[in-house]
């Protein structure tokens, strides 16, 4: 059964918290916020509870979990073998929403690793989670808390959409919405030079200063092909996907992706298909002018003049879609600058990588 309890997500209440470290002490499962979206924990040194984060996600068994740590202090507790610019570059990023791929320690149980010899760490910066961790007593073993392939939960209303007829001992501390709406900046330290498995809040920018060295980008990183299996073992699964079909649009020039926008939506009106619309505040108010556009459901993604605003309500944005009752979602593209690089990671793969680009058009 899922019990919730509503806590500060500032000042959380100890006594919740308490309640909460009970369910990880007797190895059942919390769901928990953390600064990037709730994460669904169990005791790390429990290798029969982490196994059952993988069977109430659905999870498949080859994908591993982050181990969520307390501090820097913890770090030796799950990972040995540590390189000198993991440690510097901890100390400066924790607590805060990046993860660390590094050796694992043999005292962190196979069902975490997924049979791996690293391990995913980081302790993400939400009084919540910290404080869960700290009276838990030991690390907490999470991925996000939504059924496997679904958009992350940045709700508390995410976890009992997905849980709420599940028959599993669950405790959900509902904090509200989370801060940043997208996962934790994935980083392979085991690596030289550094590998970015995902993009998150924690920018490329911020991670080439922090590391002051080159930082290998992959193709898969930008959301744009499948993975390297043996270098991410995740992202080779469908993440983050809406149950209806969902096209990206992308063009550098502000002036041709609303043309492309529109010339794209009138395309799938004229096939006779239900269209929504996931678009910023400023191309809404563009789109708008165009009756044959103004009619059409509309969720509207932040504003393309602050990101952050994009990357909040994003899972909840793609979650929304399948409550319209469409057959369609086209979504507008933003520029992969700082934060908007990790939006287009999960724009992409939510879109199983059916992106209509500018240079398309012009080609035909
Ligand atoms: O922000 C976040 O990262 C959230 C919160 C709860 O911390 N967690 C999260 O976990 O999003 P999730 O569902 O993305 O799963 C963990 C990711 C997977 O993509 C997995 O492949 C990767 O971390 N991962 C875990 N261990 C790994 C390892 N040893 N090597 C490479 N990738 C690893
Ligand atoms: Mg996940």
């Amino acid at each position: 059964m899922l019990k919730v309890r509503k806590v500060d997500p500032l000042n959380p209440d100890y006594s919740i918290i308490r309640e909460a470290s009970e369910y990880v002490k007797r190895g059942s499962l919390v769901a928990f916020p953390t600064e990037t979206v709730y994460g669904l924990g169990a005791d790390t040194f429990n290798g029969e509870a982490c196994l059952n984060i993988f069977r109430a996600k659905g999870r498949p068994p080859d994908n591993p979990l982050i181990v969520h740590i307390s501090g820097i202090n913890e770090l030796d507790r799950v990972a040995i073998d540590i390189p000198e610019i993991a440690i510097s570059v901890a100390r400066k990023a924790w607590p805060g929403p990046l993860t660390l791929i590094l050796p694992k320690s043999p005292d962190v149980p196979m069902e975490v690793t997924a049979g791996r010899n690293t391990v995913a760490v980081r302790s993400p910066a939400h009084p919540v989670a910290l404080e869960l961790i700290k009276v838990s007593g030991t690390p907490i073993a999470a991925p996000s808390a939504n059924k496997s392939g679904r958009p992350s939960p940045t709700l508390a209303e995410h976890v009992i959409e997905d849980y709420a007829n599940d028959d599993v001992d669950m405790i959900l501390l509902d904090a509200g919405p989370t801060f940043f709406g997208v996962e934790s900046t994935i980083v392979d330290v085991t690596r030289n030079p550094p590998v970015l498995l995902r993009p998150g809040p924690f920018t490329l920018e911020e991670l080439r200063k922090l590391f002051n060295t080159e930082i290998v980008v992959p193709e898969f990183a930008k959301g744009l092909g499948e993975a390297d299996v043996a270098l991410a073992p995740g992202m080779k699964y469908r993440h983050y996907a809406p149950r209806t079909k969902l096209i990206v649009v992308e063009c550098e020039d502000y002036d041709s992706l609303i043309k492309l926008l529109r010339d794209t939506v009138i395309d799938y009106l004229g096939k006779k298909l239900r269209v929504a619309l996931l678009i910023t505040k400023e191309t809404a108010n563009e789109l708008m002018k165009y009756p044959e556009i103004n009619e059409l459901p509309v969720i509207i993604l932040g504003y393309r003049g602050n990101p952050y605003t994009i990357a909040a309500s994003l899972f909840d944005s793609l979650r929304n879609l399948d409550k319209l009752n469409v057959d369609l979602g086209i979504a507008e593209g933003i520029e992969e600058r700082g934060i908007g690089l990790a939006i287009m990671n999960r724009l992409r793969k939510a879109s199983g990588f059916f992106i209509v680009k500018c240079k398309d058009v012009s080609n035909t």
